[in-house]
């Protein structure tokens, strides 16, 4: 028997308290915030927003821009799940120099990407939806330090040779992406694996709060062409997925063979509901990973978790889920789409250890440690979660 009598509330103080948000804190996620937007004088920005979006970051933005000199123009498209960019909104697009946007398009549409190769400077606001996001201890970390553990994370993958991206965990998970010289050289080249996480370069694409990471693999690797062939198969074990209250209890199993789902196996209310939703469905994003360690890793709501080292592989689905409109029906992403979610992987690009039992080996890389001592304890920073 313990002894020591356990009150409810209970007497002891063990911890220290939670500290206080102060203006210091304020400061430092507004410097991010307006470098992350590098808004120049006599830019044309545009917003591409949806009804959900807080109107204080529009006014945000709108602001920034107007103490540089910069005009904004905003559309608001009903939902932020349009599968594509409308006809009658690609000239607007088209003659912006910034856009900030929620749109679940924004990455993949063809459009988009033709626009950034001409130049053109896209944030992605997914996880800036609400102004007192500002607030988080995710909006205030270091930026630079984020750039410095993807690069850190980066020179782990090999060059110039084949090699297998292989995820693994104790739950039975062995999944695999056959990555070619090529393909190495396609996904790495953007400014987000170059650590370059300010929208301050042409063809930039960046996430603002900062926690969505570049992937690990997507079309990128395969010239943005979603139908291209890649050698991606074998077994996962996923512990979560977005729409779903709680992780599951079951060990539930997805078979991948050729990008594709080809089994679903489980015996659970979950496993039938995931069977249902994405048997045929094809991987899209595998996997994603988040560098900024302030980011929560058990929020996987809308898309994540994004903390570094967590993982999540973005689905999509072969026909709209029902299970999905009724549960998230305000969703910032279409019914098409899903994350599978894991906490625990260990990855390996060819012999580089990459994640080692869900911890981001790049944390504690001797650049990143560096850098971070210029910002205060390299250790809180780097491996105090939320
Ligand atoms: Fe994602």
């Amino acid at each position: 028997m313990n002894e020591i009598p356990f009150a409810d509330p209970t007497p002891y103080v063990g911890l220290p308290p939670k500290p206080k948000f102060t203006d210091r804190e304020w400061f430092q996620a507004l410097d991010q915030f307006a470098r992350v937007f590098a808004i120049r004088p006599g830019e044309r920005v545009l917003m591409l927003t949806d009804p959900l979006l807080d109107t204080r970051v529009v006014d945000a933005v709108t602001g920034l821009a107007r103490a540089r000199g910069a005009t904004v123009t905003q559309y608001m498209a009903p939902h932020t799940s349009l599968p594509g960019v409308p006809e009658a909104v690609k000239p607007i697009i088209e003659q912006a120099d910034f856009v900030v946007s929620t749109w679940f398009c924004s990455i993949e549409d063809p459009f988009n990407v033709a626009m950034r190769k001409r130049g053109q400077r896209w944030v992605k606001i997914t996880y800036f939806r609400d102004l007192d996001l500002l607030k988080t201890p995710q909006a205030r970390f270091p930026i630079e330090l984020v750039g410095e553990i993807i690069r850190a994370t980066e020179k782990r993958f090999p060059k110039g040779r084949d090699f297998d991206l292989r995820f693994t965990d104790a739950r039975g998970s062995d999944l695999v992406i056959g990555y070619t010289k090529a393909m190495r050289d396609a996904m790495f080249a953007g400014n987000r694996w170059r650590g370059r996480m300010f929208a301050d370069e042409p063809g930039c694409y960046v996430h603002y709060l900062p926690t969505h990471g570049p992937n690990f693999w997507d079309s990128t690797a395969n010239g943005n062409d979603p139908q291209a062939k890649v050698r991606i198969e074998g077994m996962l074990y996923p512990q979560w997925a977005i729409g779903f209250a709680q992780p599951f209890v079951e060990r539930i199993a997805f078979r991948f063979k050729d990008k594709h789902v080809t089994e679903v196996k489980g015996d659970s209310a979950e496993a039938a509901i995931l069977r249902d939703m994405c048997l045929g469905s094809r991987l899209i994003e595998g996997g994603g990973c988040g560098f900024n360690p302030k980011a929560p890793r058990y929020t996987v709501y809308p898309a994540g978790s994004n903390s570094p080292g967590a993982l999540h592989f973005g689905v999509d689905l072969a026909k709209p889920s029902d299970y999905i409109r009724r549960v998230m029906p305000n969703w910032e992403e279409p019914p098409v789409h899903q994350d599978l979610i894991a906490f625990d992987m260990t990855v390996t690009a060819g012999d580089e250890p990459i994640i080692d039992k869900g911890f981001l080996v790049a944390l504690r890389d001797p650049a990143v440690v560096e850098m971070a001592k210029r910002y205060g304890d390299p250790v809180e920073l780097l491996e105090a979660g939320p």
